[in-house]
């Protein structure tokens, strides 16, 4: 008798308190009016009820949230709570991925990129992305550069429109110092830029990737995690590139270092454990006044 009724007790418990919830972490449940956020301007990306199953795992739940162009979000939470995922979504990454299932929408420009006749080579040119270990092709310094302009055909019409009539390796040396310049890597490669990529250090080679989707002129840039492997100096210069792309790129950043996000962000989503977006506005009201009380625990370390 007793026995049974203990069980009950914890059926209705686990009733009660559905949400997965990591130790430490509180089962208050999200409301939408913390992730509505509303914005000056238009909207660069717009993604609604996105959910992403990896087979029967389903790590992203209902994700509605829209992106300001030329601004920077930060997108911050503990491991495992979705924020790759969610980035892989905005440019449809996670279409490589075998186990992958994305059901819902985005949209870019206000066009859906869901739908069949999405060129995916043009849209990842559009939305470029820097992922969370670099990866450069083994190929030169140089060539990492010049291989995304090359393949859309770029050195010949539109970005570098403004070169024609020099040469194409006139064309091709002006791309390369601009983009790792921009990446603040110019000045240790500029005497090795034909030497192997995967002969730079790691936080050399995360730079060289920076440069590597900016060569492309993308519209979205997508940084998951882009300065973990860095130095505080070459991060410091990661910080202010950001900075300086949000004045004609719109940037979507993941990161760890709240301290990072808090300084390079406009607007700041904060995900927990289960994939859920449970809180999405300014920055400085995302730290300084959350709405949600597992918020607060998240960024005053009480867990994750
Ligand atoms: N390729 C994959 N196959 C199967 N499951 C995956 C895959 N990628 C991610 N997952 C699962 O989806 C969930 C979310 O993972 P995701 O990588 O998006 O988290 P994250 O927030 O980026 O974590 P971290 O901060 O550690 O990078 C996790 O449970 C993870 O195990
Ligand atoms: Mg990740």
């Amino acid at each position: 008798m007793s026995e049974t009724a203990h069980t009950t007790e914890n059926e209705q418990s686990a009733a009660d308190q559905p949400l997965q919830v990591t130790s430490g972490e509180t089962r208050e449940k999200s409301r939408d009016e913390w992730t509505d956020y509303e914005f000056e301007g238009e909207a660069k990306l717009a993604a609604e009820d996105l959910d992403v199953y990896y087979g029967d795992d389903h790590a992203l739940k209902g994700v509605s949230m829209e992106i300001p162009e030329n601004s920077v979000t930060a997108l911050i939470g503990p491991s495992g709570c979705g924020k790759s995922t969610f980035l892989r979504c905005l440019n449809r990454m996670n279409d490589r991925i075998g186990a992958a299932r994305v059901d819902g929408s985005v949209q870019l420009d206000g066009r859906e990129i869901y739908q069949d006749n999405v060129n995916l080579v043009e849209l990842r040119k559009r939305v470029g992305m820097v992922f969370q270990s670099p990866n450069p092709f083994p190929k030169s310094i140089r060539d990492n550069i010049s291989y995304g302009p090359r393949k859309h055909g770029d050195l010949e019409t539109g970005l570098l429109a403004n070169l024609l009539g020099r040469s194409d390796d006139d064309a091709i040396d002006e791309l390369v110092e601009r983009s790792l310049r921009q990446a603040a890597l110019w000045d240790e490669v500029s005497d090795r830029l034909d030497d192997n990529a995967l002969g730079l250090s790691g936080g050399q080679q995360q730079r060289l990737c920076i440069a590597r989707a900016l060569a492309t002129d993308p519209e979205v840039l997508l940084m998951d995690e882009p300065a973990s492997a860095l130095d505080p100096i070459a991060t410091s210069k990661i910080e202010d590139l950001v900075h300086e792309l949000a004045k004609e790129y719109t940037v979507v950043i993941v990161t760890h270092n709240m301290q990072q996000a808090a300084r390079i962000s406009d607007q700041t989503a904060v995900f927990l454990t289960g994939g859920e977006l449970v809180e999405y506005g300014d920055t400085d009201q995302v730290f300084e006044d959350p709405q949600s009380q597992r918020v607060e625990d998240y960024i005053s370390g009480k867990f994750g």
